[in-house]
């Protein structure tokens, strides 16, 4: 609402000074007056570059012209000013309810159809999906959903890691435990990694061991057996897709960290050496010194590539292949420095792009296990709190859920908690994940959020009224209400301030606070038993609440249940 009315003044201030550089609205917030019951916009003014009176009076006089301002108010604080728009009650309510009646739409951002490159997720083949992939998942899907709402062209990549040391212990591990085709087809993630578990550990008693997996890996590098290795990436690559899909997460392509390592690399290091870049160090490897003090390795003695190298030629590739305006990698912070060394060396190589990239870090997660133990696989994950959430539905006796139903609404209340969980931290931050916390229906969780969905939706359904075709107002005067439309009204706001900061938590506080005030609501004002003309204005005051909240819900991922 606010960008509306923000870019309204503007244009309106712009026709009447011609002044490009107007100062005042960088923030624009709403002030609901408990006792009067009236709102207003405020805006604190940074010093402007002309007289402040005139100002004023032209706002004034726009007022009139408007049917939402009321009156204009300029006082000084300090060294700033504040002006104050009052706003007519009446319409106010009228222009909230109505616009979001509908459809709600995203608030104008001027930098449409930027074309933003995600990396996400980006699990390693082999390795389990850890918490580190589960946190990149859920952070990057919400960053790309809220750029997709803001129209922005998203470009969603899965960067699977399948290529490393590692390797030859995961074949050899398969050869050892002589795991069956079928098995493997079962399960490959926590097979391959059985495999790799136990191939590691006899390694670490048996050198003999550890120089048969390096020579398989090595046998790899060249080029040998690579369809083996392919088949199992293949079969790992549709488990994760089942769970991607489970939790509501796509890609629009898969890329693999091993396409990087063969042909694909021979330009980038000639383009080092030809700038003169590398330098052959005291074992043999081909580094970049990053520093007066670092070098940092590019090529090993025996010829192989690092994880920085690949990234660097994928890195190139994704600039010729996209031509992005940004590229973020949603990452752990633990891999800070390997963001920072990537950008530099492309720097060095002088693509002026490597400015577009930036490293979306995020912190760690402790305490997140299973009652069978610490969670290594993302499925135990979910299916423990899809089981949690359909044990409290079955002391719930409310609930009419059919628990008969596989994939019913206990898989997608279990994911709904683990997902807010996670969305209303601060990124940076690291935090303990607490089920008791998560999965409290009472607190600011996913279960909350899909409680108060299905609340509303039960509303609409049952109350036997109809939807009205325009607000009326006066209708609609108890003071609460003031307070629910107050904060329908600040979801711009809160999508706005998530999006210059890629934090999700100004969303997840936001939808916290929408459901907070809309519970209320119910309690004090019903739908059903009321005149009809009371009950449709009502019906849409809830119908207008459910379709923010539901936006809202979607932009953080969830699918928003109608019953639970
Ligand atoms: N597979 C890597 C890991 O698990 C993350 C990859 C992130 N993306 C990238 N382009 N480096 O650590």
């Amino acid at each position: 609402m606010s960008s509306r009315i923000r870019s309204l003044l503007h244009k309106k201030l712009l026709q009447k000074t011609g002044l490009a550089d107007l100062p005042i609205f960088q923030h624009l917030s709403l002030k609901l007056d408990k006792t009067t019951g009236s709102f207003s916009y405020e805006i604190p003014l940074r010093t402007p570059s002309y007289d402040l009176r005139s100002q004023s009076d032209l706002l004034s006089s726009l007022i009139i012209e408007d049917d939402l301002f009321s009156r204009i108010n300029l006082t000084r604080r300090k060294n700033n000013e504040l002006l104050s728009i009052a706003l007519k009650r009446d319409s106010f309510v009228k222009q909230i309810l109505e616009k979001n009646s509908h459809q709600v739409t995203p608030p104008d951002i001027t930098d449409d159809n930027k074309k933003i490159v995600i990396d996400f997720s980006s699990p390693n083949i082999a390795k389990p999906f850890h918490v580190g992939h589960l946190r990149s998942t859920i952070i990057g899907n919400y960053i790309s959903n809220l750029n997709t709402y803001l129209k922005k062209n998203v470009i969603k990549l899965n960067y699977l890691g399948d290529w490393g040391t590692q390797l030859g212990f995961v074949m050899l591990g398969v050869d050892l435990l002589a795991i069956p085709e079928d098995k493997m087809r079962e399960d490959p993630i926590k097979k391959l990694y059985e495999a790799y578990v136990h191939a590691n550990k006899l390694s670490e008693n048996d050198p003999e061991v550890l120089e048969r997996a390096r020579e398989i890996f090595q046998r790899l590098e060249k080029g040998e057996g690579l369809q083996r290795w392919e088949s199992f990436k293949n079969i790992t690559v549709e488990e994760l897709q089942k769970i991607y899909q489970r939790i509501g997460v796509t890609f629009d392509e898969y890329h693999w960290e091993s396409s990087y390592n063969f042909s694909r690399i021979k330009g980038v290091i000639d383009r080092m050496e030809t700038l003169e870049l590398l330098k052959v160090d005291e074992q043999g490897r081909r580094v970049v010194a990053i520093s007066d003090q670092r070098n940092l390795p590019i090529i090993k003695s025996d010829g192989s590539t690092l994880y920085v190298t690949r990234d660097v030629a994928a890195a190139i590739d994704r600039m010729r292949k996209y031509n992005f305006d940004s590229m973020y990698y949603v990452v752990e912070s633990g891999q800070h420095d390997h963001f920072n060394n990537l950008v530099n060396i492309l720097e060095r190589m002088g693509y002026e792009s490597s400015r577009k990239l930036h490293h979306v870090k995020f912190g760690r997660i402790s305490g997140m296990s299973t009652r069978r133990g610490t969670a290594v696989f993302l499925k135990d994950f979910l299916d423990e709190a899809r089981d949690a959430m359909r044990e409290q539905q079955k002391i719930n006796a409310r609930t009419k859920v059919d628990l008969n139903s596989e994939d019913g609404s206990s898989d997608i209340l279990g994911i709904s908690a683990v997902v807010v969980h996670d969305l209303k931290q601060r990124r940076t931050k690291d935090y303990k994940f607490s089920w008791d916390v998560a999965l409290d229906i009472k607190g600011e969780t996913g279960v909350k959020l899909q409680y108060t969905h299905c609340r509303l939706s039960g509303i609409e359904e049952n109350s036997g009224a109809t939807l009205p075709s325009e607000c009326n107002p006066q209708l609609l005067t108890e003071p609460i209400i003031n307070d629910l439309v107050s904060a329908i009204s600040q979801f711009d706001e809160a999508v706005v301030l998530s999006y210059q900061t890629l934090e999700s938590c100004y969303l997840a506080k936001y939808l916290f606070n929408l459901s907070h005030t809309v519970n209320k609501t119910i309690q004090e004002i019903r739908v059903k038993g009321e005149s009809s003309d009371i009950a449709a204005q009502r019906l849409l005051l809830y119908h207008s609440t459910r379709n923010v909240l539901n936006t809202g819900m979607k932009l953080l991922g969830l699918k928003p249940l109608n019953k639970m």
